[in-house]
């Protein structure tokens, strides 16, 4: 098992090139079922869920030609042979419940190990598997798998009760190819939800409204292949920005989209950072104003991220005065908190808030990374506690995060992996 081994690194300095949305290319490449055509996708970023996602296309008929130099995977899906993502690949990347809507769209059957709860939480389907029934679908449970099959999937009207990004993504890859039109209301608004829906309409499909609580799909007879460059990671980029805070350094990030990580912004300059939107990318400085407190609430998008929770709380640490965080999306991502207490942090959790005292002088420990943001807020500690800070798992951070080592290395962090 890889592990980091993380020292006390200096204000970080210099740029970073943030890769592809990770969030964005999985249902895009899961959406190259929808078609016989070959779809191009270009930025892909080079991470173990896109091999995953690569392995379960494969799995399913679909050829996939990745070529990680250039950053593009090609996908045809000219002969599905199988309808169904098996155990060993769902247990690996929850994302592979995305196949569901398009195996269902294009084959009208789709069986799918169902994927486990995980550190953050239960995560059920009960969303997804809502839309499919409400498109026509009959749905059977049993023995860890869920089918969905339909002789015709029929546009429907269909209410979230929760805007759940996958279940809007994989009930929007449904209905694509429905008779009739879709309307899914309360849905997720997040900027990958949007690149999907683009995706979906370069294909020829027919959707509006993705990015507002409300999206409208007319179904169309098929769908033909096309080139898709995927969107810059907000995630990655919010955790870029953080490092230059909590080292109390100054940060050029390039390619980046300043719109997609607003609250991101907005939170980091209510503690004194100093964030400048230019033509040659967006500077990131902790090192002008003494560094304060905020209160983070989390919420679907355009709220603040849930997935930069734990990397903003461990930040938290440092600057004077408590916060409040207030994690509402999910209702187990405080794993971290333990983690960081184990550092030096004064973190309390009361019911689902966590009052995180500042001014913490942090120390290098053992420490575990139970997801893949709550690896990265311990990364971001480690780099400002005193002695090594040891991080295992760390293979949740490398399924997400292209490059890290070698990006926060080149900005000056002294983080190396082992490998036991
Ligand atoms: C996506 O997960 C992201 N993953 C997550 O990123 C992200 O944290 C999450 O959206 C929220 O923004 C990908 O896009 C691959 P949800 P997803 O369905 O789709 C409940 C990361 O770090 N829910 O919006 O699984 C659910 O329990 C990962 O990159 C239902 O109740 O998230 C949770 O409490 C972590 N029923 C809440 O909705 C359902 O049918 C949000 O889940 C579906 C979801």
């Amino acid at each position: 098992m890889a592990r980091f081994l993380v020292e006390k690194s200096g204000p970080l300095h210099g740029e970073v090139e943030i890769s592809g949305s990770k969030n964005a290319v999985l249902p895009i490449m899961a959406a190259a079922i929808l078609t016989d055509e070959t779809c191009e996708i270009m930025d892909v970023p080079v991470l173990r869920d896109v091999d995953v996602m690569c392995k379960l296309l494969n799995s399913i008929g679909s050829e996939t030609k990745a070529n990680y130099e250039e950053n593009i995977i090609e996908i045809q899906s000219k002969n599905i042979i199988a309808e169904e993502a098996p155990y060993e690949l769902v247990k690996k990347m929850r994302a592979s419940i995305l196949v569901m809507g398009p195996l269902l769209a294009r084959m009208g059957k789709a069986k799918i190990s169902l994927p486990g709860g995980c550190a953050i939480g239960a995560r059920p389907i009960n969303l997804h598997l809502k839309g499919f029934q409400a498109l026509g679908a009959e749905i059977v449970e049993g023995h860890g798998y869920v089918e969905a099959t339909a002789d015709k999937l029929v546009g429907c009207n269909v209410y979230l009760d929760f805007p759940s990004v996958g279940a809007t993504e994989n009930i929007m890859m449904a209905a694509v190819l429905a008779e009739g039109t879709t309307i899914v209301e309360n849905v997720a608004e997040e900027p990958e939800i949007v690149d999907l829906a683009n995706f979906l309409n370069k294909m020829g499909a027919k959707i509006k409204g993705a990015g507002t609580d409300t999206i409208k799909i007319e179904g169309v007879e098929k769908l033909h292949g096309t080139k898709h460059a995927v969107i810059p990671d907000r995630i990655e980029t919010g955790t870029f920005m953080v490092a230059a805070a909590i080292t109390r350094g100054n940060i050029l990030l390039k390619n980046i989209v300043p719109d997609h990580v607003k609250p991101v912004i907005a939170k980091l300059k209510e503690c004194g950072v100093i964030v400048e939107d230019g033509d040659d990318g967006m500077r990131v400085r902790g090192d002008i104003h003494p560094l304060i407190s905020t209160d983070i609430k989390t919420l679907p998008y355009p709220g603040f991220p849930t997935d930069m929770q734990s990397q903003f709380m461990a930040f938290l640490t440092t600057v004077s005065g408590s916060s409040v965080v207030i994690e509402t999306v999910f209702e187990n991502r405080y794993m971290h908190i333990g983690e960081l207490n184990r550092m030096g942090a004064n973190i309390k959790i009361e019911g689902r808030s966590a009052i995180i005292q500042g001014d913490r002088a942090l120390q290098g420990a053992q420490v575990i990374s139970t997801d893949l943001r709550a690896g990265a807020a311990l990364v971001l500690a480690g780099m400002m506690a005193e002695g090594t800070t040891e991080i295992s798992e760390v293979y949740h951070i490398e399924r997400g995060y292209s490059d890290f080592i070698e990006k926060f290395r080149a900005l000056g962090a002294n983080i190396r992996r082992i490998e036991d």
